[in-house]
């Protein structure tokens, strides 16, 4: 059975001491969720995750970066390493998200290398893939999906395959409002969940969580976890606030 991951993307939101203060709040409006269930995260911005990591040690609230650099150190100016990242206390770490591609223009070969580099570090990513509208509209969903697979997880071994979470995010329901029905979310889960048998083997697909993303809220959450092959959510704009945060985790449930 694999276990629930609600994952809250802070994206550039908040100060240090705002980010202590949801950090406080989540903990205790969460601290008594049954983590045989679930597995909370939070990903703060850089400046803010050592100050969150302090409050949420001893917590059931684990840490994540948003994103990476794929070296270890060197002349890079601006970019963080996955061992600063392993310095704070993060656990996991946030790649390939959509804003990182349409901003940043990340593609699938960089977002493979940033995998790679997370998994020798000993971070668990949190891949994001994701179709956009003309995409959607065109048909083409489970064509771009497929390629956002093979290309972002090439080389990828079975037993890395175990530790990587993959988040389905439509970015037209990313920060819009519209959030994909659970039968339109659970039709990619369900092929992601194919390939990865496919490529893998039933094990690795019945092991590895594929979460949903955009414009979760408290109201659809429960919807969308009744679908077979979702297996939690990567949450923006609600995880900002800890009462709908508290609420989402406890709609997983
Ligand atoms: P949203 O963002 O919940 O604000 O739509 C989701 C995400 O970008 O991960």
């Amino acid at each position: 059975m694999r276990k629930y991951l609600v994952a809250g993307n802070w994206k550039m939101h908040k100060t240090i001491k705002e980010a202590v203060s949801l950090a406080a709040a989540l903990k205790q409006g969460l601290s008594d969720i049954n983590q045989e269930r679930v597995e909370i995260l939070v990903c703060p911005s850089f400046t803010s995750l050592f100050a969150v990591h302090s409050i949420l040690e001893n917590s059931n609230i684990k840490l994540g970066g948003q994103n990476l650099f794929w070296e270890r150190e060197g002349a890079f100016t601006g970019e963080v390493s996955p061992l600063q990242l392993l310095d704070c206390g993060c656990e996991y770490v946030i790649l390939g998200h959509s804003e990182r591609r349409k901003y940043f223009k990340e593609d699938d070969t960089t977002i493979n290398k940033k995998i790679q580099i997370a998994l020798e570090a000993g971070l668990f990513p949190i891949f994001c893939i994701g179709e956009v509208l003309e995409q959607r509209q065109a048909s083409k969903t489970l064509e771009v999906i497929n390629s956002q697979l093979e290309e972002g997880l090439k080389n990828i071994t079975a037993s890395s395959m175990e530790k990587i979470v993959i988040a389905y995010e439509p970015v037209w329901a990313i920060g819009t409002g519209l959030t994909a029905t659970p039968e339109q979310a659970q039709e990619v889960h369900q092929f992601i969940r194919g390939w990865l048998k496919e490529k893998f083997s039933y094990e690795v697909s019945s092991s590895v969580r594929i979460l949903y993303g955009g414009s979760v809220k408290p109201s659809n959450v429960s919807a969308l976890m009744q679908k077979e092959d979702i297996d939690g959510t990567l949450v923006g704009g609600a995880s900002l606030e800890a009462n709908s945060f508290v609420e989402i985790v406890k709609g997983s449930l």
